[in-house]
C-alpha cells in the first residue's frame, strides 16, 4: 500500500529542502514581476516559473517544489514538458497548493481567513488524477498587533481549515502542508512572535486531532520567531533559533515527520543565517523533527533582479538563484 508519511519523510529528506513557486496569478505579476520592472501576463509567468524550476541540478538540493495551478497546464522551454512531468523526471516531488487566497474574517474584519474549502475535495481529486502530485499546500495568516490581534477566534478559525483541509487531502493521496504564516509585518517583539506561533501551533495540533489528520504524514510550515518589521529591532540568529525552537518545541509533537521554514520578507542572508542557527540548536536540544526551508522569496530576489525579463539574462540569474540554494542546503548541516 502507498505509504504517505514516506512521501512526507521525503520531502524532509537530510540534505534537502522545498521551493515555494506557488504564487498565485495576481502575487506573481505584481509581487513578484512588476515590482522587479518586468513584463507581466500569463507567458511572462511561465518564463518566471521556467528561470527557477529548470535551472541545472537543483535536484540536489529540493525535493519537491510547490506549484500553483497555472503553472501545472504550462511547459517548460527545454524539452516541452508539462512542468510537474519534468520536475518528477528529476526525482523531485511536485505539491500543488490549494488554497483559494484570503478574505476578511467576518468576526474580527482586520484579520483574515482561508478561502478554499467549498469544493475542496473535488479540486483535490481532479489535480490528484490530472498532474498526480506528492502534496499540497494551504497557506493561512496571522497578523500580529500588540496584544490586540490575533484573536483567538481567528486562530481557531484558520486552525480548523487547515485541519479541515489536511483530511480531505490525506483522503485524496497527499500529504498537506499546513502553513500557518505568522506575519513579519508590524512592531512587535520577538517574544511576542514566539507567543503567537506557540499559540497558533497548540491551536492547529489541537484541530489536526480533532479532524483525525494523519500526524504521521502531514509536514507543518512554520514563520521564525522574529522582531517585527518596524519594530526597529534585529534579532541575532541566536536569539531567533532560540525562540523559534522554545515554540515549536512546546506546541508540535513528536509524531510530525517535519517542520519547513517559509522566509517571510527577511533577506536572503538573514534566511540563511537563521535557517543556520536553528539546525544547529534543534541538533543541540534533540528537537524530535526533521527542520528544512520552503523559501520563496529569499531565493528570488536577486535571480529577478539578474534576469530582468530578459532570456539571456537566464543563466547569471540561475547561479544567483542556484547560489542562495546551496547556501540554504550548507545551512542545514550545522
Ligand atoms: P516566502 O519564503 O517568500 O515567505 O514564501 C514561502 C511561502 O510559501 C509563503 O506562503
Amino acid at each position: 500500500m502507498f505509504d504517505l508519511s514516506e512521501v512526507a519523510r521525503e520531502l524532509v529528506a537530510k540534505g534537502k529542502g522545498i521551493l515555494a513557486a506557488d504564487e498565485s496569478n495576481s502575487s506573481a505579476d505584481q509581487k513578484r514581476l512588476a515590482l522587479y520592472g518586468i513584463a507581466t501576463g500569463p507567458e511572462m509567468r511561465r518564463e518566471f516559473r521556467d528561470l527557477f524550476l529548470e535551472a541545472p541540478e537543483i535536484e540536489r538540493y529540493l525535493s519537491g517544489i510547490i506549484l500553483f495551478s497555472e503553472t501545472l497546464d504550462q511547459k517548460d522551454d527545454e524539452d516541452g514538458l508539462y512542468f510537474p512531468e519534468s520536475l518528477k523526471k528529476r526525482g523531485i516531488i511536485p505539491g500543488i497548493k490549494v488554497d483559494e487566497g484570503l478574505e476578511p474574517f467576518p468576526e474580527s474584519p482586520e484579520e483574515t481567513i482561508t478561502k478554499g474549502l467549498i469544493g475542496l475535495t473535488e479540486r483535490v481529486l481532479e489535480f490528484k488524477s490530472k498532474h498526480n502530485p506528492g502534496f499540497t499546500k494551504w497557506r493561512a495568516v496571522i497578523k500580529i498587533d500588540g496584544d490586540r490581534l490575533p484573536t483567538t477566534k481567528a486562530l481557531v478559525e484558520n486552525a480548523k481549515r487547515l485541519a479541515i483541509y489536511a483530511f480531505e487531502v490525506q483522503k485524496a493521496g497527499m500529504v498537506p502542508i499546513v502553513e500557518p504564516e505568522v506575519l513579519l509585518d508590524g512592531n512587535h517583539s520577538r517574544l511576542r512572535a514566539r507567543e503567537v506561533i506557540t499559540k497558533m501551533m497548540h491551536a492547529l495540533v489541537a484541530a489536526m486531532e480533532d479532524q483525525a489528520v494523519d500526524m504521521s504524514a502531514v509536514i507543518i510550515k512554520s514563520s521564525m520567531a522574529l522582531s517585527g518589521s518596524e519594530s526597529g529591532h534585529k534579532d541575532t540568529p541566536d536569539e531567533v533559533a532560540e525562540d523559534t525552537l522554545g515554540a515549536l518545541m512546546e506546541a508540535v509533537p513528536a509524531s510530525i515527520p517535519g517542520i519547513v521554514f517559509l522566509s517571510g520578507g527577511q533577506s536572503p542572508d538573514e534566511a540563511v543565517a537563521n535557517l543556520a542557527a536553528i539546525t544547529k540548536a534543534a541538533h543541540a536540544k534533540h528537537a524530535p523533527w526533521p527542520l528544512t526551508f520552503s523559501y520563496a522569496r529569499a531565493f528570488q530576489e536577486e535571480a529577478l533582479i539578474a534576469w530582468a525579463g530578459k532570456q539571456e539574462n537566464f543563466p547569471v540569474a540561475r547561479q544567483a538563484f542556484l547560489k542562495r540554494l546551496k547556501e540554504a542546503v550548507a545551512a542545514l548541516q550545522a
